[in-house]
Order: C-alpha cells, then sequence, then structure tokens
C-alpha cells in the first residue's frame, strides 16, 4: 500500500494516511512517497514500515551511523540536519496552537552544527553475552560499532569490559563524561524485590562480596588508561528505572566533578544532568536572560536538580530558593553553592506540588525545568497566586509546557513574550525548548 507522508509525529515517524486511517511510519520523511507494510492495525490509527521508498525526500541523505536502521536510539541519522530543525520548530509552533491555545510567529533555533560525541550520558544494556544497545526489531543487543553521539572512548571501554566474564552479572551499564573528557562508569546489578534499607545496604549483591578489584583484577588499570576516573556499583529494585537509589563507589578519587557556564559541580551517578553540555551552556542562559535580573529580584526555582541553573542565577539576583525532589540532588546542590561561594541560595527538598504551599506573593521571579511530564496543573494553580512578574519555563517536552502555558495565559494573567529552541538532541526527534512569560496584572 502507499501513502504520501505529510509531517512527522513527536516520536519522529513519517505521518501518512491509509484508507482515510492515519498511518505511523518508522523512518519515513514528509514529502516521500512510501510502499509500506501494514504491522499494527489499532482501532483509531495504524502503524507501518517501508517497504519501498519511490518518492524520496530532497532532505533524505544517506546515514551517517552504521548502526542506524537496527539502533532504537536517534530518528534521523539519515536526514538533512536543518530539515530536522525545521520539523522541530513546526512541532513547537503546533503544540503550542493545539495544546495551549497559543500563536507564536517566529521560533528562534539555536542549533548544533558540529554534533559528533554529543552526548556526555549514555546507557548500554547487558544481555545474551553482549553490552551495546537495544535493536528495535527484536529486542536483542547488539554490540556497537561506531556510535556517533556517545563519548569518544565508549566502543573501547565495551572491548575491556567484554574480557571479563563476570560483567555480564550487571544488567546494565551507565557512562557519563564530564568537561575534561573525564569519565564515570555505572555498573547496574537488578535486584527485584529486594528492599534498600538507608545507612545499611543490601544484604545481598556485589556491594557485599569481596572487593571490585579482586573480582576484577587489573580492569581499573586498563579503563584508567582509557580516562575513567571512577567506577559505581549501583543497585536497583525496580528495572522499570535505569537506576537505583543505592550507589556504592568502586573506584575513585572524591566525587566525580562537572563544570557549566564556569560553575563546579559535584555529580552523583544518578543525579540529572543535561546529556549536551554545549547546548545545556546555551539553554541555561536564554532560561536566565528571560527573566531581565536586577539585583533585588527573589527567585524561586522548581525542579532545580543538582543547582546548575540555580548558580548562574545567585550571581544575578538577591536570593534563590530551588525545590527539588531528589533528596541526593538537594545535597548536592547545596554543597555546589558552598563550592562556588553563593550564599544566597536554598534548596528545598520535596515535591514542587506540595512545598510550593509554602510561598507567598515575595517571589517576583520564576523559573521552572520540569520533566517531560511537565508540571502538575496544582503546580500552576500555585503560580498563579505567586503572581511572579516574569516566568522563564524550561521543557524537553513541547506537548506538556504548551498545556501548562495555555493554563497560565488563559484567564489573561500572563502573556507570552518569546519561545526559542535549543536543540539539546541532535539525531533524535526530542525537543528542547524555553518560554518567556510576563504577568499582565503586576
Ligand atoms: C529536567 S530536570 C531539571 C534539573 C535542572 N534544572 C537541570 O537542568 O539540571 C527535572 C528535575 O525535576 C526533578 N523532579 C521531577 N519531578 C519532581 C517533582 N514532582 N517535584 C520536585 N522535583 C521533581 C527531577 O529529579 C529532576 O532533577
Amino acid at each position: 500500500m502507499k501513502t504520501k507522508i505529510r509531517d512527522l509525529s513527536h516520536d519522529g515517524r513519517g505521518i501518512g494516511t491509509i484508507d482515510g486511517k492515519t498511518i505511523f511510519v518508522e523512518n519515513a520523511y514528509p514529502e516521500e512517497l512510501v510502499e509500506v507494510k501494514i504491522t499494527k492495525e489499532k482501532k483509531k490509527y495504524l502503524e507501518g514500515k517501508i517497504v519501498e521508498i519511490i518518492e524520496p525526500s530532497k532532505d533524505r541523505i544517506e546515514s551517517i551511523c552504521s548502526d542506524f536502521y537496527r539502533c532504537s536510539g536517534c530518528q534521523y541519522c539519515d536526514y538533512k540536519y536543518q530539515a530536522q530543525i525545521d520539523s522541530k520548530i513546526n512541532r513547537v509552533k503546533s503544540n503550542l496552537k493545539r495544546l495551549g491555545n497559543v500563536e507564536v510567529e517566529e521560533i528562534k533555533a539555536y542549533t548544533m552544527e558540529d554534533f559528533y560525541n554529543y552526548r556526555n550520558h549514555i546507557q548500554l544494556k547487558i544481555k545474551d553475552g553482549k553490552i551495546g544497545y537495544v535493536d528495535k526489531e527484536n529486542y536483542s543487543v547488539f554490540t556497537l560499532e561506531n556510535c556517533v553521539v556517545a563519548p569518544k572512548n565508549t566502543k573501547r571501554i565495551i572491548d575491556i569490559l567484554q574480557d571479563y566474564p563476570e560483567i555480564f552479572y550487571y544488567n546494565l551499564i551507565g557512562l557519563r563524561e564530564n568537561h575534561e573528557g573525564k569519565l564515570m562508569l555505572i555498573l547496574v546489578e537488578n535486584i527485584e524485590g529486594l528492599k534498600f534499607e538507608k545507612g545499611h545496604g543490601y544484604s545481598i549483591g556485589f556491594g557485599s562480596s569481596s572487593p571490585f578489584p579482586e573480582r576484577f583484577p587489573g580492569l581499573i588499570e586498563k579503563l584508567k588508561e582509557e580516562n575513567v576516573s571512577h567506577i559505581y556499583e549501583n543497585y536497583n529494585t525496580n528495572p522499570k528505572y535505569h537506576y537505583g537509589q543505592a550507589s556504592i563507589k568502586a573506584y575513585g578519587e572524591g566525587e566525580f566533578q562537572e563544570e557549566i557556564l564556569g560553575n563546579k559541580f559535584i555529580l552523583s551517578p544518578t543525579s540529572f544532568f543535561q546529556v549536551n553540555r554545549v547546548q545545556a551552556e546555551v539553554l541555561y542562559k536564554l532560561g536566565i536572560d528571560n527573566l531581565d535580573f536586577s539585583k533585588d529580584d527573589k527567585v524561586l526555582e522548581l525542579f532545580s536538580g543538582i543547582g546548575t541553573i540555580s548558580m548562574e542565577l545567585a550571581k544575578k539576583a538577591k536570593e534563590v530558593v530551588g525545590i527539588e525532589y531528589s533528596e541526593k540532588s538537594v545535597k548536592d546542590a547545596t554543597q555546589n553553592a558552598k563550592e562556588n561561594g553563593l550564599e544566597n541560595t536554598e534548596f528545598l527538598f520535596g515535591k514542587v506540588e506540595e512545598k510550593l504551599d509554602a510561598f507567598k506573593k515575595d517571589y517576583n521571579k520564576l523559573l521552572l525545568d520540569p520533566p517531560r511530564a511537565g508540571a502538575d496543573k496544582k503546580v500552576i494553580e500555585k503560580i498563579l497566586e505567586i503572581k511572579p512578574e516574569k516566568i522563564s519555563y524550561i521543557s524537553c517536552d513541547p506537548a506538556t509546557m504548551a498545556r501548562d502555558i495555555g493554563l497560565l495565559i488563559g484567564n489573561g494573567d500572563y502573556k507570552v513574550e518569546k519561545v526559542d529552541m535549543v536543540d539539546m538532541f541532535p539525531l533524535t526527534s526530542h525537543v528542547e525548548v524555553i518560554c518567556k512569560l510576563e504577568s499582565n496584572r503586576r
């Protein structure tokens, strides 16, 4: 069956129509005429795969990654960069219109022309004696050849690890890279049903058996040659998540350090940190500029993580209060503020939707950077009560951001001043977007 692709979906699939029904076609691009095989038939839509590209898009190119067609990581390795950007801008515009009832004429894109190895954090699955990414056809794990977005040393580190049969007791490997090219290796063991008790650890698992260097003779030395400075073992009781809450350091001096906008950060194995450091700096600068600071400003920062934005906010404002529900991140943020010599920050541990109740109207600026789900409705209602003069909303999901913005502007309390898009995730369909809102009522 043939279909003409008219658009791209949020997860990067081409959208067409067959017999009046919408069809999502993997790896098909707008303007293409494709012959498809239907792979799934749902009540309201179909899913399909390309059998033949009859008329290719002018933006289709040869894939820059040899594993692209089986890997579940990237969506656009064979699509021109500018076309990726255009599709992301269109998506933000249409989400804002459809879900937020706001029309934005111009969205500026902050692009990344040299995007090779942009990721500072990847996860590799371990299955059936293999370390690598997941094959989207059959969910098996394939050994990486040349991932174009992963840290440069990834393949060499995998080769080293594969020589140790004990490595296959783990379920997942995390690899994080800092601004100096130093690497943190996180070895994750899934232990379902096991309860972690604070201060006591687990009764089973590698953490309680012989020390790491005895279990992996010579491994640390080999990894050091590849710039690995820290190794952690992590215990995961819920495989729904990549990491569990408990990590034990197996090797490394002090804490793993990262730097952004000149500020220093302690990075714990499981803390949130933007995966693209270069573009994160662009994003944070925009997010902060949106608040048009003066020295007397008091800022509320919701979903503050380890304080990556807070440190810079604190240099511009009188006071910054961050709210974050990862206890470890709150501890790290507090420590980070100290290390950066900042005395006007406070980090509160708890859910934003609960902690925000304590705040009155004297916070005149607000920045929020929620996870993909966006902010809870209660959070938006509370923001409307606090009535900050300016709001800077950073989001990795334009749909939930549009929904939340719709609520903020719905009664005429706020107006949208500007929307920008920062290409944080080249070669994928993910979008990072940032919106400046101003109060109409203050
Ligand atoms: C997108 S990250 C932003 C972190 C930080 N702004 C940064 O750029 O590094 C979202 C953060 O919100 C936290 N979080 C998620 N849901 C939350 C909630 N309901 N209340 C408080 N924090 C939450 C996560 O732990 C994570 O650190």
